[in-house]
């Protein structure tokens, strides 16, 4: 099977492991719009963000790299659904007027501009508190493993990960930074920032894949390295997208990153400069990847995928 065979296999896999958890998520009838607050409103915008639209690139990652090392699929697919719950949570958040303040995402009209912020802002809590109950639900995995898991997950979306790097995006816009403030230079703070608002969560993902998967220590260390390099060069590729790319191929709109003076590795280096800061986090991602030999050649490719990518 070729790269894009596996891709969408991996996909459908997340796909039906999102549509058979929680049957609101899933029914068509529930999918309407409506900005009139009736009982069945949380279920409605739950539906709207869960299916369909999303590239489901961080549970991809996760099979994968179950694959990887030998484990089975059908153990790894709730954990890496449970991150894909997350990762949409974050979108929703990151697009309400208090943030990036967008209205589109994933070819539609973001939550809060369907249902309301308010609707919106519950909806992300609904989407990463049912994240941890789908990770332990895991019946599959030793009670230790889920543990871990959890762990796992909650540092990377927390207080140290995700949301560190979300609180970060805020201060480093031009018109909150203070340039005398803050410790190490602006590429320094850009990469750490990078690397916790998108990294941790697709290091997660990996991780998760690993752990689900019976990793040995050596092998998690070094999908750990490719995660944090894809991380990079992922959000460097949002970034030179945000700029150059088509919003009808995205499915969101572009240029919000300079209407909001946000520090990013194209309004820092430029863009010919920052595709080659993405392409050199693909290159260490890659080399991750030497002692794995054929057995990484999706992961390989889905570094190239990340690099080329318009969406
Ligand atoms: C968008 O992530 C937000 C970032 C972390 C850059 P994706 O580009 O993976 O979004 P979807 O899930 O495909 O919509
Ligand atoms: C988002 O980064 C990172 C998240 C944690 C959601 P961006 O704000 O650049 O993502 P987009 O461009 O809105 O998808
Ligand atoms: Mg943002
Ligand atoms: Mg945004
Ligand atoms: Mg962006």
């Amino acid at each position: 099977m070729d790269f894009a065979g596996i891709y969408s296999r991996y996909s459908l896999m997340i796909e039906a492991v999102l549509n058979e958890l929680a049957p609101e998520l899933a029914q068509p009838e529930l999918a309407q719009p409506g900005l009139s607050l009736r009982e069945d409103v949380l279920a409605r915008s739950l539906h709207y963000v869960v299916s369909g639209g999303g590239k489901r690139l961080r549970p991809v990652l996760a099979l994968a790299v179950c694959d990887l090392v030998g484990g089975d699929l059908e153990v790894a697919v709730m954990p890496a659904a449970a991150v894909e719950l997350i990762h949409t949570y974050s979108l929703v958040h990151d697009d309400l007027p208090c943030m990036d303040d967008d209205d589109m995402r994933r070819d539609k009209p973001t939550a809060h501009k369907v249902f309301g912020e308010a609707v919106a802002l519950l909806t992300g809590d609904a989407l990463l508190t049912f994240a941890f109950e789908v990770l332990a639900r895991t019946e599959d995995l030793p009670p230790e493993v889920r543990v871990c898991l959890v762990r796992e997950v909650a540092e990377a979306a927390g207080r140290k990960g995700m949301v560190l790097g979300q609180v970060l995006d805020m201060c480093y816009t031009e018109a909150a930074a203070d340039l005398a403030d803050g410790e190490g230079s602006w590429l320094e703070r850009l990469e750490r920032m990078h690397g916790l608002k998108t990294g941790k969560l697709l290091r997660a993902a990996a991780r998760v894949g690993a752990l689900c998967g019976g990793c040995t220590p050596e092998q998690l260390a070094l999908v750990t390295r490719y995660a944090e390099m894809v991380g990079l060069a992922f959000q460097i590729q949002d970034d030179l997208l945000d700029e150059v790319g088509d919003s009808s191929q995205l499915g969101k709109n572009t240029g919000g990153d300079a209407r909001l003076g946000k520090l990013t590795y194209v309004s820092l280096l430029g863009l010919d400069e920052a595709m080659g800061q993405r392409d050199n986090a693909l290159a260490e991602a890659g080399r991750a990847l030497d002692s794995f030999g054929h057995r990484a050649d999706f992961l390989r490719d889905l570094a190239d995928f990340i690099a080329a990518r318009k969406r």
